[in-house]
């Protein structure tokens, strides 16, 4: 796949996660694999009114790279002041959200609204192209409703003005994350246009990867809550497609580190305070098939600060490692009765 200096084959891309691809997060899964980063999407009328809070989100690390800053707005002046202000961050492209899908987004006209008025979103879109000179990609959903599936005239439309790769959640707006993905608009769209697809919906084991590269012959697969519930897919998923072998589990070792070290980043990015509490949303994801894993984490739940937490880990790991599951699970029993 190629967009702009970017050129990487059957690349797997981190989705953008509003509270979640922060700058640890991403780091994390840049370590783990992901071939391009998104950050979470950033407000245009946040940017124009001069936000600290919306401005630190654009932050990135060179090691990130290459990395994409994604901007959201309704308004087409509030979008071009947006992107050449993300641009001067230098990320390697700029992605306009036009998928979300929750109402104070959605029904203001911005994200997923703007599949309602093409008109609209071509002309925000094209006003992004010509603002900036980095590659501007777009991400969006297969149409408003069931009813009004457009998707294969928003790909031509986002090629004629210029939008160098078009990201689908393969679901409408009204599906939200529930439901069905249809995958089946992929091909149809890649036959009209000749810009990079990437396929984005409930892709979350390394199986799903390859059948989605297989079956649609899209350019890229983008991955978001599989990712939260385990960021290790990106390197199992990319040993899966070029082997045909699936990696074992990470090991309670492997979690225990990586939790660790994204607690050290959470802190440094952040403040101790704030990189504690918002790294309990990733404990589950990171301790996934851990003997007890609730009661761990709801143990991990009451720590503001991060001492406790990495002792408390130390612990754990000294307790369950390096003995085999099973009798980490016994162990876990005899300890928990
Ligand atoms: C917590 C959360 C936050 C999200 N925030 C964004 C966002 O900021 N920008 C965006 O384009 N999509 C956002 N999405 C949608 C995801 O990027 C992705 O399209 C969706 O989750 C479907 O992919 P998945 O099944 O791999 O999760 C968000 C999804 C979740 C679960």
């Amino acid at each position: 796949m190629r967009i702009g200096q970017i050129t990487i084959e059957k690349p797997i891309l981190l989705a953008p996660m509003e509270d979640v691809t922060d700058l640890p997060f991403r780091v994390i899964c840049k370590k783990l694999g992901a071939d391009i980063v998104y950050t979470e999407f950033v407000n245009s009328d946040g940017l124009v009114r001069g936000s600290e809070k919306t401005r630190k989100k654009m932050v990135f690390w060179e090691e990130e790279r290459p990395i994409g800053i994604q901007i959201y707005g309704g308004d087409a002046a509030a979008m071009e002041g947006a992107a050449q202000f993300a641009e001067s961050f230098d990320p390697d492209l700029i992605d306009i959200n036009c998928g979300c899908w929750v109402r104070d987004v959605a029904l203001r006209g911005a994200g997923a609204g703007l599949l309602r008025d093409l008109p609209r979103m071509e002309k925000m879109a094209s006003i992004v192209v010509n603002a900036v000179r980095k590659p501007v990609t777009l991400k969006t959903r297969l149409g408003w409703d069931a009813g009004s599936i457009r998707i294969v005239d928003v790909a031509r439309m986002c090629e004629a003005v210029g939008i160098q790769a078009l990201t689908v959640h393969c679901r409408t707006r009204d599906q939200g994350h529930k439901g069905d993905v249809d995958y089946a608009w992929i091909s149809r769209i890649k036959e009209s246009v000749s810009i990079p697809i990437i396929v984005n919906g409930d892709i979350v084991t390394p199986q799903d990867v390859k059948n989605v590269f297989e079956t649609t012959g899209c350019d890229g697969v983008m991955i978001g809550r599989g990712a939260i519930a385990n960021p290790w897919i990106f390197l199992h998923a990319k040993h899966y497609l070029a082997t045909g072998e699936l990696l074992g589990e990470p090991t309670l070792e492997d979690r225990v580190n990586l939790l660790k070290e994204h607690l050290r980043l959470a802190i440094d990015y952040k403040g101790e305070r704030k990189g504690v509490i918002e790294l309990r949303k990733h404990y589950s994801g990171f301790l996934r098939g851990l003997p007890h894993v609730s009661k761990v984490r709801n143990e991990l739940m009451q720590f503001t600060e991060a001492g406790p937490i990495l002792d408390h880990l130390t612990r754990f790991l000294a307790l369950y490692s390096p003995a085999p599951l099973s009798s980490q699970r016994s162990a876990a029993e005899n300890t928990a009765a």
